[in-house]
């Protein structure tokens, strides 16, 4: 999705929000831009569609400047092109904006801009900002000023960064439903959409929050709350800095030939993180500091609605049956960008878990304040700390993955399958619905997972590498399983479609006869995910009918399965798990296949085509 830097300081403000949008690059964008502003109030602008490279081969003549903004485009409003690239200017040349989110209103304010002599360059939504803040820059007196009041005609969202040549020593940003924070560095101030534009020069932030507006000249730097009318005034605010706590080495490859590999392969490291400090495994218990302290809220709810996109809606299918079966609360898994509109019906005894590795999402925060106006309780798991979710949610739990790089989630989602599964056990012991006993026997299970995932990951690969080996050229994959791991089919070939661009399916096994069936002849590829647990048998069955028709199977089998090798084309193997917990390891092994099969095809796995990592558009 689009990503905003900002710089104002002493260095070389154009080479430093350079370098932030390269960081940002993983994000998914398609053009990019920067305009700067040296001290005289001489301003660049420099865009292109494409690769940043391209906008760096154009940079090259810029002089020195010490303030400037850049921007990268995801396109939602008009073509991926040079004109509708950011920063958009307003007629004079003299303001500059890089914004992203969604101005719902912008055809009638550019209408009536037309009117007054405004003149567009692009198809955006976002140019309306730059000419709202010309038309109010004439009577305002200052830049601020002129930006609370421009914003007050917008509806929508927006993460902004404005700079104009009228004030040449002036950043400011403004934050409306889209993430913006601020970085203090020394004697510098940043903008920033995603804190890993920025970490090279500062881990001290302030997150931003909806209607707020930072203002930083070289040696100052003031946040206001934005104005409510166009009469309104924005008043001053004091905010707390966080400091972030990963570093520019965590965000790199490590050796491995993309962030999405090294992501798989820190699965060991991921579970050991997610469970550090939570689990007392004799004692049956689980500690939650960021539930603990709602516990009685928590002991009165009947009900758990999950929420999530993507593969965090996956994860919350998995953590639907850990509800039901450890704490025997009900519970359903949602799509965050159906559960407004359904309608969702709740009260104050059920529960909202919003389940976002980036924390950003915009459909599952609107399910969070869907939640909230209907009076539920909400919670949150996400990884990114301090991010839009882990921030409107009442109470939560962070996963502690680290920053995931790689625009499809692997790592995110096992870490939130522990999460899940702890919090299914947190509730149960509460509810006193799971016996001490159980919960120590499943806890104990848990630890044992970081060990028995470092070795799938060592003993599947060559299992894995063959069977990608064998199907990579293939145009349609299934992907089945039953009960625990329905989700984990649905994830697997979530994957392999986002990554290599083969269509592919999931399925519970089950449905298989109720339609797709009819897909299948000679050759179709089928990935069963089919350990020996209470569903095998009937698993077997829905292979057996694969096979009558034609199909190659890769069979995801328990060590010590011989029966299944008869029966497969390929055989995959993870150990003897607690069959509701199997999803946390069984997912380890789809992923590589995924990932192994969009390498051969000679796909960027890190950055799929139309994708973006964090999706913070509805
Ligand atoms: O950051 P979130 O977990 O809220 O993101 C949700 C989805 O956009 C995300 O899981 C998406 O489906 C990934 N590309 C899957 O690999």
């Amino acid at each position: 999705m689009c990503g905003i830097v900002g710089y104002i300081g002493r260095r070389d403000a154009v080479g430093i929000a350079l370098k932030g949008l390269k960081r940002l690059e993983y994000r998914g964008y398609d053009s990019a831009g920067i305009a700067s502003c040296d001290a005289k109030g001489v301003v660049f602008l420099e865009k292109s569609p494409g690769k940043i490279a391209s906008l760096e081969r154009k940079l090259k003549h810029i002089p020195p400047s010490i303030l400037a903004i850049g921007h990268t485009r995801w396109a939602t409003h008009g073509e991926p092109n040079f004109e509708n690239a950011h920063p958009h200017a307003d007629c004079k040349n003299e303001i500059f904006i890089a914004h992203n989110g969604i101005i719902e209103n912008h055809e009638t304010i550019r209408a009536a801009l037309t009117q007054e002599g405004h003149s567009f360059r692009s198809r955006t939504d976002s140019e309306v900002v730059a000419h709202l803040v010309e038309r109010e820059r004439a009577s305002a007196s200052t830049l601020e000023e002129a930006v609370t009041r421009a914003l007050s005609y917008v509806e929508g969202t927006f993460g902004l960064a404005v700079i104009s040549a009228r004030e040449p020593k002036k950043l400011i940003g403004a934050r409306r439903g889209s993430p913006l924070l601020v970085g203090l560095g020394k004697k510098e101030y940043l903008l920033a959409s995603d804190a890993a534009a920025i970490i090279g020069r500062t881990r001290r932030v302030i997150y931003l929050d909806d209607n707020e507006m930072a203002v930083f000249t070289p040696s100052s730097k003031k946040i206001f709350t934005l104005a409510h009318s166009p009469s309104g005034a924005h008043k001053e605010i004091e905010k707390d800095v966080r400091t972030i706590d990963w570093t520019v080495e965590d965000s790199q490859k490590e050796g491995f030939g993309s962030f999405m590999e090294k992501e798989i392969f820190e699965a060991p490291l991921v579970i050991e993180n997610a469970l550090r400090g939570h689990v007392l495994a004799k004692a049956g218990e689980v500690k939650f500091g960021g539930l603990d302290m709602m516990r009685d809220r928590l002991s009165q709810t009947n009900r758990v609605i999950f929420v999530g996109c993507g593969t965090s809606h996956y994860a919350s299918l998995v953590g639907k049956y850990f509800f039901e079966t450890f704490a025997r609360l009900p519970a359903e898994a949602v799509l965050a960008s159906e559960f407004r509109y359904q309608p969702p019906v709740m009260d104050g005894k059920t529960a909202v878990f919003a389940i976002s590795q980036s924390g950003e999402t915009a459909d599952t925060l609107e399910a969070v304040r869907e939640a909230k106006r209907k009076g539920a309780l909400t919670l949150g798991i996400v990884n990114v700390v301090g991010s839009s979710i882990a921030r409107e949610v009442q109470a939560g739990v962070y996963n502690h993955a680290g920053p995931e790089i790689a625009v499809a989630s692997t790592k995110a989602f096992i870490s939130q399958l522990c999460v899940l599964a702890l919090s299914a056990i947190y509730f149960g012991r509460l509810r006193k619905t799971l016996a001490a006993l159980e919960a120590s026997a499943v806890l104990s299970e848990l630890l044992s997972y970081p060990a028995r995932a470092r070795r799938l990951l060592t003993d599947a690969r060559s299992d894995v590498d063959r069977a990608a080996e064998a199907y990579h050229k293939v145009d349609h994959f299934f992907f089945l399983g039953r009960r625990y791991n329905w989700p984990v089919a649905l994830e697997g070939a979530l994957k392999l479609k986002e990554i290599s661009y083969i269509h592919a399916e999931g399925y519970a096994a089950g449905e298989m006869k109720h339609g797709p069936l009819a897909l299948v002849n000679a050759g179709f590829p089928a990935f069963m995910v089919i350990p020996r647990d209470s569903v095998y048998e009937k698993t077997v069955s829905n292979i057996q009918e694969l096979k009558a028709r034609g199909a190659k199977i890769i069979a995801l089998a328990t060590e010590g399965d011989d029966a299944i090798a008869k029966l497969a084309d390929h055989v995959i193997r993870i150990p003897k798990l607690r069959e509701e917990l199997s999803p946390i390891l069984s997912v380890i092994p789809l992923q590589l296949f995924a990932h192994r099969a969009a390498v051969l095809r000679g796909c960027d796995v890190d950055r799929p085509r139309n994708l973006a990592k964090s999706v913070t558009v509805e």
